[in-house]
Order: structure tokens, then C-alpha cells, then sequence
């Protein structure tokens, strides 16, 4: 970090402001309106109710009374099983504890006061929080009207030093497509870096972009376990790019990662099938529930991944206040689109449970 970086966070912490760790956990939080009852359905922040395989879960088991030690092996384990999956070399995997950590390290190292952070608007906002936080300025650039990032408005913004496609996006569950990233990566400012994340890439079964990686283009792909692995409180994630990239977001971390999500990951990768009979599940379910909606004329944006957009035609908040007094605790709204809510996709009973509160709610 230059000096002048270093500065301008040393004054901003003495003036009270606070580091922003906002994962998808704590920007649900925002959303709560009060103490969440233990028998509530919790369809607000993306988490996986089937939560780790059996083989992470047997991993996790087996290691904790090894925890005495750091244990750094594992760490590199877990890089070069991803990395081998992912076909590129060992050293452009950097394991971390989730993705939020990677997400907030590569606003810290590229962008600033005078490079901006570039994303969808409604997009995930913890990148935006963090770019926010360190004072570089934020374009929040509307999705098409089919839902995907805008990657040539993106690409226009002279002064990016981060551009940030999360796809399948964040809230929407709709996907920007490969030939428009491709698109991007050749077309964006000079020195400015692209960031795919990918934490919902699994559930929707689209193409990933780390052969983008392997190829050496500005590119750093997010991954996290806290999806479709199920893994969110366990925490694993990764980011993949070339070394002299990482290089650059790496001394913004310390420390050892928990060996429970390293090893729970490593299983993951390995557990055979689990990603296609996940992927199943989760459609299915959704698709359960767009035929509820459809059949009772609610308008949702289409999603491929784990939650959607549903319009309730009237001030989002209201809605999640009064589904919470029903029990059932959806998603929060975007600024940019009020009379939406996003709710993830939970179990069958969460879901049939969501439909009975929505009909009451919704008075239908
Ligand atoms: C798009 C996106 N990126 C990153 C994260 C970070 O999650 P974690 O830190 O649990 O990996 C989330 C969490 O919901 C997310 O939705």
C-alpha cells in the first residue's frame, strides 16, 4: 500500500469509522426488523439449508481434535484441488475464509481516490461498501433490460480500477453471458482489473471464466463454499488469478485459515456428484415456486440461482415486516427497486410456508 493510502486509512479510523464487513449475513441483518424467532423460516440471506456434505462434514470432524496445530498443509491442499479442477496452476489459488475477505482486499488494492469501482445496480453491495469506506468513488450501472451487466456502459467509465460482475448476479439470479465478459475483458481502460464472482456459478450450471485466468487476463474470479457447498458458517472460499494480481490483494490479509473450512472444502471438491444433484434440488424447488407464482400472477425477475426478485407492487419493506410477523423472513430491498424483495430459495417447507404467508400478506 503507498503512503498516501496508508494515511487517508489511518485518519478515517481515527475519525471513528469503522472497517466494513459487510458479507450477505450481515447486509440480511439490515433487512431484519427484529430478533429472529428459532422456528422462523429463514429465506433472507442465501444460505444453503442442506449445509456441508456428508464428506466435508466427516473431514471437519476428524480434524478438530488435530486443531492444536495451523496446520498450513491443508491450505495448500485445498489451492491445488481447486486449482486442478479449475485447470490453472497452484499458485493462482489464494484460499481465504469465504470470499467476502477477497471481494474487500481487491477494492482496497485497486481502486481509490482516483480509481473508481464499477457495478450493477442492483448488484451484491459489499463491494460497493468497501470502495465506499476507503473514499473511491462508486458507478452503479443499471442492468439491461434482459437483466444482464451492462459490460459496455461498464467499459466506459475512463477512470475503473475494479469492475465487478457477479454472475449469476446478486440479487437477480440472472446471468451475464460469456461472449459480454469476454467482451469486457478485452475492452475495458487499460491497468483497471475485471472480478467475476463466482459464488452462485454452481447452482446456476453456467460456464466459469477461470479459463480466463489460465489464459492471463486481468481477470480475478471469486469462489465461496457458502452456496451450493453449504458451508457459510464453516467458511472457504478463493480467489483465482494470475500471481502478480493476488500479489496485490494478498498483504491486505494475516493469519491462518480455519483448518474446519479448509478441509470441509477439500472434501466438497471431491465428493462426487454432489454439485449436479445440488443444482437439481435447488431448481426444482424453484421451479416449484414459480409455478406457484405464475399460477397466482406474482411478477419475479426469472432466476437461475438460489433466490429472485419478487415485485410486490408496493413498498418492499412493508412486505418484509409484515412476512416476518407471519414468521417467515425473506431478503432486503435495493434502493433502485423499491417494490422488490429478494427471497432465497429455501426447502420445500420453507417455501410452502412462504406461499401461505405471501397469499395473507399479499391479501390474494
Ligand atoms: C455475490 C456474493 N459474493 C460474495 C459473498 C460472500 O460470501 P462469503 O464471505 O460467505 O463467501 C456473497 C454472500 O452472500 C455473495 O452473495
Amino acid at each position: 500500500m503507498n503512503l498516501s493510502r496508508r494515511n487517508l486509512f489511518r485518519s478515517m479510523l481515527a475519525a471513528g469509522a469503522t472497517l466494513p464487513f459487510h458479507g450477505e449475513a450481515a447486509l440480511a441483518q439490515l433487512s431484519m426488523v427484529s430478533n429472529i424467532p428459532a422456528d422462523a423460516v429463514k429465506i433472507n440471506a442465501n444460505e444453503n439449508p442442506m449445509g456441508p456434505c456428508p464428506e466435508a462434514a466427516e473431514a471437519i470432524y476428524s480434524v478438530v481434535k488435530k486443531g492444536g496445530r495451523y496446520l498450513y498443509e491443508e491450505t495448500f491442499i485445498f489451492q491445488k484441488a481447486l486449482a486442478d479442477q479449475e485447470g490453472v496452476k497452484p499458485n493462482y489459488v489464494q484460499a481465504y475464509a469465504g470470499s467476502s475477505l477477497p471481494l474487500h482486499h481487491a477494492v482496497m488494492a485497486f481502486t481509490g481516490a482516483a480509481k473508481s469501482f464499477v457495478t450493477a445496480d442492483p448488484g451484491y453491495e459489499a463491494g460497493e461498501r468497501a470502495a465506499q469506506f476507503i473514499g473511491a468513488k462508486v458507478h452503479g450501472i443499471p442492468l439491461r433490460p434482459d437483466y444482464s451487466h451492462d459490460v459496455r456502459k461498464m467499459a466506459a467509465i475512463p477512470d475503473a480500477g475494479l469492475i465487478y460482475i457477479c454472475n449469476p448476479n446478486n440479487p437477480t439470479g440472472t446471468l451475464t453471458s460469456r461472449q459480454d465478459i469476454e467482451w469486457l475483458v478485452a475492452n475495458k481502460p487499460a491497468g483497471c482489473v475485471v472480478m467475476v464472482d463466482e459464488a452462485y456459478i454452481h447452482i446456476a450450471g453456467a460456464q466459469a471464466v477461470t479459463d480466463l485466468v489460465a489464459a492471463e487476463k486481468d481477470v480475478i474470479v471469486l469462489r465461496t463454499f457458502s452456496k451450493l457447498y453449504g458451508m457459510a458458517g464453516l467458511r472457504a472460499g478463493a480467489a483465482i488469478a494470475r500471481p502478480d494480481l493476488l500479489e496485490k490483494i494478498r498483504p491486505f490479509h494475516a493469519g491462518a485459515l480455519p483448518v474446519t473450512g479448509m478441509v470441509g472444502a477439500t472434501a466438497s471438491l471431491r465428493a462426487p456428484n454432489l454439485v449436479p444433484e445440488r443444482r437439481k434440488i435447488i431448481k426444482d424447488i424453484r421451479e416449484q415456486t414459480f409455478a406457484f407464482l405464475d399460477q397466482r400472477k406474482f411478477k419475479y425477475v426469472p432466476s437461475v440461482s438460489n433466490k429472485f426478485m419478487l415485485d410486490v407492487g408496493r413498498p418492499g419493506r412493508e412486505v418484509i415486516r409484515a412476512m416476518a410477523a407471519e414468521k417467515v423472513y425473506i431478503g432486503r430491498v435495493w434502493p433502485s427497486w423499491p417494490n422488490y424483495v429478494r427471497v432465497t430459495i429455501g426447502t420445500r417447507e420453507d417455501m410452502a410456508s412462504f406461499q401461505a404467508a405471501l397469499l395473507k400478506v399479499m391479501n390474494t
